[in-house]
């Protein structure tokens, strides 16, 4: 278990979302003290600045700070489209599993799923889904692309394979939005700046709020006519904020150094993967490259809702994501003793013992 709370009951171990990570003292520290103005008249400093070094960070002309990834997101594919065109993205993207159809809601488009096996979808996948204007047909609006690929497990894009995919879609006049939630869990894995892996696409959406650690907030980044139009969108959406400085200041913060320890969660997650694969009746069906872990528990004999009630039950929170998986998250709120505990109370709800 982790620390005590405030009233003295022992705290699970939560490894349902790197979401659920509290902020640091020197994000409270930050958030106190924050310098702050309107930032829909463009005045709130905290803001510019993360939006500033959010930009240059990612290598882009400008940012948006956004409450979500979903509205980053959402801002994203109508930037890039207009109403009834299709977006290809792969079939377990966030985009059109868990953002309330906002593309069609929003932009008026048509999902084009592919299935790709690891969720790294090729140029090769691509092509034959891209439609033409024509008569009969929705045309092809927009490439969304996931890295790193949540519900695939934390998969990354290897960089040629996501370059070859914007340079093709690029000389057939097509936009690639970039959902990079945990993009720089993928710079981490890959040992690469996060701008190289940002180079190619046209706009970049990534969440201070998940692996990053921060309590809220997410980044749009693009040209700067294209954050411009966003920055409409965006108080379309209800997304005007006022002194919103208190939360930049933690993202802030988030953003200059959490980066630099995303390798402890990577290697906590290979820690409770390389454990999972040891217990009889339970299987990791991908490799593990950042800090996300599916396993299946079917050999158990339980579904994944049974498996997470026996083990929230001793203190571990997994999420069942469906049938008989289960998918865990590691953050900085849980520590290598943490990951260790949680392996064992995996062992023995396999065994039957809980
Ligand atoms: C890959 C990915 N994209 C987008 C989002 C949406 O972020 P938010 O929950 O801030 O709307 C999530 C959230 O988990 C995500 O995992």
């Amino acid at each position: 278990m982790s620390e005590p709370t405030e009233t003295g009951a022992a705290r699970p171990i939560d490894l349902r979302s790197d979401t659920v990570t509290r902020p640091t003292p020197a994000m409270r520290r930050a958030m106190a003290e924050a310098e702050v103005g309107d930032d829909v008249y463009g005045e709130d400093p905290t803001v510019n600045r993360l939006e500033q070094r959010a930009a240059q960070i990612l290598g882009k002309e400008a940012g948006l700070f956004v409450p979500t990834g979903t509205m980053g997101n959402t801002i994203g594919v109508k930037l890039h489209t207009r109403h009834g065109e299709e977006v290809i993205c792969e079939a377990r993207s966030h985009l059109i599993n868990y953002e309330l159809s906002m593309l069609a809601w929003f932009s008026g488009c048509l999902a084009r799923p592919i299935h790709a096996l690891d969720g790294i979808l090729t140029w090769a996948h691509i092509i034959p889904e891209i439609r033409p204007h024509g008569p009969h047909w929705a045309p092809t609006g927009l490439i969304e692309l996931e890295n790193t690929n949540n519900l695939a497990g934390g998969s990354v894009y290897p960089p040629e394979v996501f370059e070859e995919i914007c340079d093709g879609a690029h000389k057939l006049g097509l936009k690639v939005h970039l959902d990079g939630a945990r993009i720089f869990n993928a710079a981490t894995y890959l040992n690469r700046p996060v701008d190289q892996l940002a180079a190619k696409a046209d706009t970049v959406m990534f969440c201070l709020s998940k692996a990053l650690g921060a309590p809220v907030g997410s980044l749009l980044v693009g040209t700067a006519e294209a954050i411009a139009r966003g920055r409409l969108y965006r108080k379309r959406l209800g997304g005007g904020m006022r002194q919103v400085g208190v939360l930049a200041a933690a993202g802030l913060i988030a953003l200059e150094e959490t980066p630099q320890r995303l390798g402890e969660d990577h290697e906590n997650a290979r820690l409770l993967a390389g454990a999972l694969a040891r217990i009889p009746g339970i299987t990791v069906p991908h490799r593990v490259e950042t800090n996300i872990v599916i396993f299946d528990v079917e050999r158990t004999g339980l579904t994944g809702a049974q498996f997470s009630a026996r083990l929230k039950a001793r203190g571990v929170l997994i999420n069942a994501v469906g049938g008989t998986r289960l998918r865990l998250l590691t953050h900085y709120d849980v520590s290598r003793a943490d990951c260790e505990r949680a392996a064992e109370v995996l062992a023995e709800v396999a065994a039957g013992h809980a």
